[in-house]
């Protein structure tokens, strides 16, 4: 903190705007002494807002840079951060230069919900462990992007298939976010903002159509969610009226285990109906490898157990989904009933890692379980048709 207006308000106490009006001799010494200084000394930028980016050679889509570049304007053009009302962690509406729209959400990583500058004053997480089982604290801003690049678009399209919105890493620096020890740059996710008529807790579920319900229910699956409420999903309208789900904070997906998925879509009647053929195909074209090795490229070289969960979750699905079963079906086996039961998967990853030597091969463990799953859901499949 030392712009030309800190430097000088510790001396005189006043405004640095008022200072100029002072005649010069009627100051002390030094206090003339340090306003000279702050007309030379260089003006220390309040904020700035770049991207983060770990591999050059991954190029950020257009639709992400012109989303930084605005939120960037509307810094330079005076429009503070707004904090969000919603949600437990710090979340924060970027202004265009106009100042009458937002072009983006920022969610430092420091102020997610446990970590240390978490604006709502949630305790301090213990061990690191992030509020959700199979989480950690500071890791929301890479599952955020990680979300967005794993929302493959259909082919011949531009949209994700789920409508995840543009999301990537970002460092800003401004004043306006919550610093209790002094102003310092953050890093965290920038999403786009999308304009919204409230979120899925604002309304009941019945005129939800069902691909959109469906489509969630894809990415859910895929990602193990952990944080999927109502809250977690905006509606809006399109052209023709029609209801469009719109699934945002994705900072607890990908858990390294499947303890704490939850799928508010599960007890929606449009997650009984089957998967239409677009579904199903999208489903077929999923490739937990290449999605692992996408995120590699784009700098998030997943743990091993995180990357398990996105071959086992996505195995399940294309399992499921080739079996002609529901999300409901397949979602259900992701979550436990009661806190204490253990879910299908759990259970059938227990069964897996049983069946293997210690020490064996992930490759051998994902065969065995491979063998496991197919016997489970072809039972589910055998006592539905009796
Ligand atoms: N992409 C977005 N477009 C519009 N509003 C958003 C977007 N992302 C978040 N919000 C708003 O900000 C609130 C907090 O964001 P969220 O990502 O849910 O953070 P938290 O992790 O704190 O729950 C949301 O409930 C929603 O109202
Ligand atoms: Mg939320």
């Amino acid at each position: 903190m030392s712009s030309a207006g800190m430097t000088l308000s510790p001396v005189r106490n006043e405004p640095p705007s008022m200072m100029p009006l002072l005649r010069a001799d009627s100051l002390p010494e030094e206090t003339i002494l340090s306003f000279e200084l702050s007309i030379v000394a260089p003006q220390r930028k309040q904020f700035s807002l770049e991207p983060l980016i770990v591999n050059p050679k991954a190029k950020l889509p257009l639709v992400v840079k012109d989303m930084v570049s605005s939120a960037s304007d509307g810094l330079r053009s005076g429009n503070p951060p707004v904090r969000s009302r919603e949600g437990t962690g710090g979340a924060y509406f970027m202004q265009a230069s106009s100042g009458n729209k937002y072009v983006g959400v920022f969610k430092p990583i420091d102020e997610e919900p446990t970590a240390e500058n978490n604006p709502h004053g949630l305790p301090l997480s213990p061990n690191g462990e992030g509020l959700k089982k199979g989480t950690k604290v500071g890791e929301g801003a890479l599952r955020e992007v990680a979300a967005y690049l794993l929302d493959h678009p259909k082919s011949g399209e531009e949209r994700g298939f789920a409508g995840v919105p543009p999301t990537t890493m970002v460092e800003c620096l401004h004043p306006g976010f919550n610093h209790p020890k002094g102003v310092q740059t953050k890093i965290g996710s920038l999403q786009m903002f999308t304009e919204n008529d409230g979120s899925c807790e604002d309304m009941g579920p019945a005129s939800f159509p069902v691909e959109e319900v469906h489509k969630i229910s894809v990415l859910d699956i895929r990602l193990a969610n952990a944080d999927r409420h109502g809250g977690n999903i905006l509606m809006s309208k399109d052209e023709e009226g029609k209801i469009v789900l719109i699934p945002i904070d994705h900072g607890y997906c990908l858990p390294e285990s499947f303890e704490d998925c939850t799928f508010e879509w599960l007890y929606w009647s449009q997650a009984r109906k089957p998967y239409s053929r677009e579904t199903l195909d999208y489903i077929r074209s999923l490739n937990a490898e290449e999605d692992i090795n996408l995120l590699k490229f784009h700098g998030w070289k997943m743990p091993l157990k995180t990357a398990r969960t996105l071959r086992i979750s996505t195995m399940l699905l294309k399992k499921g989904a080739e079996r002609g079963l529901t999300a409901f079906e397949i979602g259900n086996m992701m979550c436990r009933e009661t806190l204490s039961k253990k879910s299908l998967v759990e259970e059938m990853v227990e069964e897996a890692q049983e069946a293997v030597l210690p020490g064996t091969s992930e490759a051998a463990f994902l065969e065995a379980l491979s063998d496991v799953m197919d016997y489970h859901l072809d039972e589910v499949v055998r006592s539905q048709e009796q």
